[in-house]
Parts: C-alpha cells; structure tokens; sequence
C-alpha cells in the first residue's frame, strides 16, 4: 500500500508503480505487479460506475485465458462462457464454419464482455488491498526521464496530490495523457485508415449459436454475443455517417438482409455509434520510465477481436519486466518490452488488415479486389493449411512456439525499446 498522501497536500506519496487508467490494460497491470508482491498505485480518471458500465470487447483469445492461468488468475478474472471454437462466415447467405483452435492443449477462448473482466479485475485487485483512485482528475506526468518520476492529479474536491515512482504505465487508452507527455519526436505514429466506417449496435436480443461474420453485395455485417441475453452488431456504413441516419428499422432491416436472416429476433437497442475503421501503433511503446500498455500505444480494427487481447498481452510482459528488475535487478525484460510488444502488435495488426479487408472487399469492392478476396475465402474454407494458420492466429499462440530470438529480431523492428 502506498505511504498515504502527507496532510501537506504537496508532499509527494511513493510507490513502484503508477498505473494511469483502469481499464482492460492498467487492472491486468495492476493485478499481476500485485501477484508479484510489487507497490503500485492506479489512477483512474472516471468513476468506478462508469468504467464498469463501459461495454468494448468480448472475447478473451486462448493465448490471454493461458496467461491469466499461469498467474493462477484465470478462474477469478474471467467470467463468460467458453468459446466453442467455432466461427461462422456467412457469404452471400451461404454459412461456413470455420474452427477456430489450433489443436494446441490448454483452455481455450473465452466470450467474456470486456466490463466483465474488468470488473473481475478490479475486485481482485481491491480485494487484494489494492491502492485504486477513481476520480482522479488532471493527471500530469513529470520528470519521466529521470530516476524518480513524479506524477500529480486532483481529486474532485480540488485537493492537490503527487505521488513518485520508479515507473509509468500508460494504460489511459488513445485518449489519455500519457502520450501527451513524451516530447514530440520521440515517438513514431505509425496510421492507417481503412476507409471505412462501422455502425456498431448493442442490444438485448438473443447472442448468435457461433460469432457470425457475414459478406454481403450489401455491405459487411456481423453477430457476436455480450453475454447470455445481449448481442453486439456490426454494419459497414459510409465513414461520415452518425447513428441518426440509422434509425431502429433501418438498423434490423439491414442486418436481416446482410445476415441473410429474415428471421433474425430484434431487441431493444442499448447502444448505438458509427466510427472509422482504422489502425495506429506508435513506437517505441517507451520514452524514459513510461511505458505505454494497449490501447494507449495501439489501435487495431476490431476485425479479429485483437485490441482488449493486445492490451493484456502488454501487460503481462510489463509485469513480468518489472518484476524482474524489483526482485532481481535484471532489465533485460524491461529494455526488451517495447520490442517484444511491437512484434506481436504488427503481427496482429496484419491479421486484422487482411480480414478487414478480405471481409469488405469480397461483398462489394470492384471486380478485380472483389475476385482477390473471394479467392481468399475459398483458400480458407478449403485448404487445412490455410484453415490452421487462421486458427493459430486467432488463437494467439501463432508466435509463441516458434519465438524467434529477440536479438534477431530487434535490429529488424523499427523502435528501440532501450533507454
Ligand atoms: N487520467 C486517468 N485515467 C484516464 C485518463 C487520464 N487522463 N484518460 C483515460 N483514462 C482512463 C479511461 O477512463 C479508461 O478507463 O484510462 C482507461 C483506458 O482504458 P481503455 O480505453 O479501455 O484502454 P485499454 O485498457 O488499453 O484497453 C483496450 O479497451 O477501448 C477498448 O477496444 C479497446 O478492447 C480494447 C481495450
């Protein structure tokens, strides 16, 4: 527990750790340094209503679900049911499934709604005696290059605080402050805009047998479960439209005829909001004693289900590297993170690209990208080879087995990941 704050509102607390924000990224981060005996402290912006209320994800891919289980986490954080392993492509009405499981031993995915897993995380966390903040307002980071940072916020009733650290995690998503604290030029934005815009629904209606991808001459639609008695959708839609040119009927309308389902059961829609599919990955995920964690240093297309699982995979090696170093004085992890992250957030990042753009292209992109696309689904409803390397990436386990060595790697991938 961190030394509580001086009744001198400006005499700074210390800790190990600061985590700035408690979603998916900063409650994983907290949790396993926790695990690891190591102090940290969480900042949250929001209060705990209203992270917990925040619906996002909802699979946890099998590489995460073993994750938590090798910290002996996985039946405390993870809620859900099991993913059967079974996805459905739906092409002009015509189903095919496809497995997702890579025959590898272990469980498998998880269909846990992202509020749920934190949720769960934030209960083990406090319940561990954990030091969360919610509510805490106009944080800054100072002094990241240093031996000690420092980092300041307010709470609402307009109390000064400042705690210091040996280390940041930036776990404040794409909108946070602490990317906003590394000086311009030191890190490289790496965008891109697929061009096309999302109408994403939630509901209470029935969740699909399987998660459900479909392609359509109408646009690309698709159905996945939030839990026993709500559905997530998704429908392709002009990248500047808002949810006013979608009104309830249009909505179910659209998702009868690109499901290819005119029986599909509605339900009252809870939540409604369009936004462009687009990727972004800033390197290094590292300026001094920050280290930025998930969203906070990536965004990738929800096509594959990869952003909360990117987020969790980060955290795990940022505890691990820290706990290194606080146990063992060892910083090879520490100084490997940034490049050990990049890999797998490129690697994913690319399989995201090639089902975004397989899935839209193949409904209603001009002939010669429609044609490309199309073979590429044949490819994978036919070839057992295409269908496992589909399978592995789903999974996530594609680049653990065959782990190259990092040296061999580093020099290759942009980004240091040093001091
Ligand atoms: N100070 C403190 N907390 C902040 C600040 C700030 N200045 N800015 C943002 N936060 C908090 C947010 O309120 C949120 O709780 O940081 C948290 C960031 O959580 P996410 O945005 O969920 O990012 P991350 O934890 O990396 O998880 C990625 O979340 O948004 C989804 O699709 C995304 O599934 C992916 C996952």
């Amino acid at each position: 527990m961190a030394e509580e704050a001086s009744q001198l509102p400006d005499a700074p607390a210390s800790t190990t750790v600061v985590v700035i924000g408690a979603g998916p990224a900063g409650m994983t981060v907290a949790t396993l340094l926790q695990r690891s005996g190591i102090d940290c402290v969480v900042l949250e912006r929001r209060s705990r209503d209203h992270v917990a209320r925040r619906q996002r994800a909802g699979i946890v891919e099998t590489r995460a679900v073993r994750m938590f289980d090798s910290w002996g986490l996985a039946d405390q954080v993870l809620g859900g049911i099991p993913h059967d392993g079974i996805l459905e492509f739906r092409v002009d009405g015509r189903s095919h499934l496809v497995s997702d499981r890579d025959g590898s031993d272990g469980p498998a995915a998880r269909l846990c709604p992202q509020q749920v897993l934190v949720q769960k995380l934030t209960e083990t966390f406090l319940e561990g005696g954990g030091d969360l903040r919610f509510e805490a307002l106009d944080v800054s980071l100072h002094d990241l290059t240093g031996d000690r940072p420092t980092i300041r916020y307010r709470t609402p009733d307009g109390t000064p605080h400042a705690l210091t650290c040996d280390f940041v995690a930036g776990c404040d998503g794409d909108h946070g402050v602490s990317r906003t604290a590394v000086p311009d030029g030191a890190l490289t934005a790496h965008a891109f805009d697929h061009g096309i815009g999302w109408l994403t629904v939630l509901a209470d209606a029935p969740p699909p047998a399987h998660p459900l991808l479909a392609v359509s001459s109408q646009g690309f639609a698709a159905h996945f479960p939030r839990g026993p008695y709500a559905s997530r959708y998704y429908l392709q839609c002009p990248p500047d439209d808002t949810p006013d040119h979608w009104p309830e009927q249009r909505v179910w309308d659209a998702l009868r005829t690109r499901l290819g389902d005119p029986g599909l059961v509605s339900g009252p829609i809870t939540d409604r909001e369009v936004f462009r599919l687009r990727s972004l990955v800033h390197d290094p995920m590292r300026y001094g004693r920050l280290f930025l964690v998930g969203d906070a240093a990536h965004i990738v297309s929800p096509m594959g289900g990869k952003g909360m699982n990117l987020a969790l995979y980060d955290a795990d090696l940022l505890a691990r590297a820290v706990r290194d170093v606080v146990r063992d004085g060892d910083d090879t992890a520490l100084r490997d993170y940034s490049a050990r992250c990049l890999r797998r957030v490129w690697n994913d990042q690319e399989f995201s690209h090639w089902l975004t753009r397989t899935l839209h292209d193949a409904g209603d992109a001009e002939p010669f990208p429609r044609h490309l696309a199309r073979a590429r689904l044949d490819r994978l409803f036919t070839s057992p080879a295409a269908a496992r390397a589909f399978a592995e990436l789903m999974t996530g386990i594609d680049l653990e087995a065959g782990a190259a060595p990092l040296e061999k790697l580093s020099g290759n991938l942009s980004g240091n990941g040093g001091d």
